[in-house]
């Protein structure tokens, strides 16, 4: 970046990081049951049933840890901006739906997607996080004075009624082989009343876009990003290995042009692996998580190991406990910098969720000429 000049511009995920949005754990409720939520959460987990402020002395913590990884991140160079939160025991209420709380602003990946010089608020498929874009509206709106060329945009807002969402994703005990047999045929929580997608369902390779169709992404919310992001490849992918798949990040993770870290419990179908064996990129399979659960309430599986944060295509950030990951990272010749995240985890992901790209250098570039 010119020195003095600010600018918004990133195209995938591993050029070299400037300047980069990290989440906050402050007042990060766990909002009220809700037909996309509900199905997100296992049958087995103790966040059923419970709903409310989290903890104070546990968003403390995750606080605590949150500031370090931007210390850690700004004594590397990187320029760090903050959200700003709302209240979010506040009710989000619409002509169409009310829910009793919001969620929190922990991981911006969820909301904002950067693409080039623009950022694009998704248009989220939970009503408790209906209102989110708003924590990080005074950085985008700074954004847009500083940068001539800055876009902002924002889907549009989905109604979120009753016709957004199955009903029989609600019935109780459906069990896990069940959520594995509609995850294989394609069956989420999301209908496809209207064009739902959520920002980390997306992973940016320069001129292709790879969406992971699932709970909170739909088809029409994918055929959305294909028709806004015209000079772009959009491709659908789905994992069918994954009982709850939500967000995109804790099973795909491109590490460098030619690399992609693909979690072996959700193996991308062979299908859907041509584009990457055409062009010579390898998928291997992720580390194992060092643990065996996640941490309490927490939404996200134990494949938050996987969920790094890349700072040039040489080196790359791993939660400190995730000794396995670290070690295959290693092992592949990048240099790991360990941060230890996990007692922040439950107010909303790893490394990769409580970040969003800013800036990163480098320009598009086209990394997949031999499409399908
Ligand atoms: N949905 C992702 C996982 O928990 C983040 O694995």
């Amino acid at each position: 970046m010119e020195k003095n000049k600010f600018k918004v511009s990133s195209w995938n995920e591993w050029d070299p990081l400037k300047h980069v949005i990290v989440g906050k754990a402050d007042n990060c409720h766990i909002p009220p049951p809700e037909p996309a939520l509900d199905a997100k959460v296992p049958e087995n987990s103790d966040m059923k049933g419970k709903w409310g402020k989290r903890p104070q002395e546990t968003i403390d913590k995750g606080n605590e840890l949150l500031d370090n990884f931007s210390k850690m991140l700004e004594d590397r160079g990187i320029k760090v901006d903050r959200p700003t939160p709302v209240d979010f025991s506040l009710p989000v209420s619409t002509p169409d739906f009310t829910t009793g709380s919001q969620f929190g602003c922990m991981p911006p990946r969820d909301v904002l997607l950067t693409v080039g010089s623009e950022i694009l608020e998704a248009t989220m498929s939970y009503r408790c996080r209906w209102f989110e874009y708003l924590c990080y509206r005074p950085l985008l709106k700074k954004y847009w004075e500083d940068d001539p060329n800055f876009r902002h945009e924002s889907a549009p807002k989905p109604r979120l009624t009753d016709e957004d969402y199955h009903p029989d994703y609600l019935s109780e005990k459906i069990g896990e082989q069940k959520r594995l047999e509609w995850a294989a045929e394609k069956f989420f929580v999301t209908t496809e009343e209207e064009p739902l997608f959520d920002a980390a369902d997306v992973l940016r390779f320069g001129k292709d876009l790879v969406v992971q169709h699932g709970f909170t992404t739909n088809k029409k919310g994918i055929e959305w990003l294909r028709r806004h992001y015209s000079d772009h490849r959009v491709h659908a992918v789905n994992f069918p290995g994954d009982p709850y798949p939500i967000h995109i990040d804790a099973t795909f993770t491109p590490i460098k042009p030619g690399l992609i870290l693909n979690n072996p419990k959700r193996r991308l179908p062979d299908d859907q692996r041509k584009l990457f064996e055409k062009n010579d990129w390898e998928i291997i399979d992720a580390a194992p998580p060092a643990h065996n659960s996640p941490p309490a309430l927490c939404y996200s599986s134990v494949w938050l190991s996987m969920n790094v944060l890349i700072l040039n295509p040489k080196t790359v950030c791993v939660e400190k406990s995730e000794v396995y990951q670290a070690e295959q990272l290693d092992s592949l010749g990048m240099e790991v910098v360990e941060v230890d995240l996990r007692d922040a985890y439950a107010f909303g992901g790893g490394l990769h969720c409580c970040t969003a790209d800013v800036y990163r250098e480098g320009k598009c570039e086209d990394y997949f000429p031999n499409q399908n």
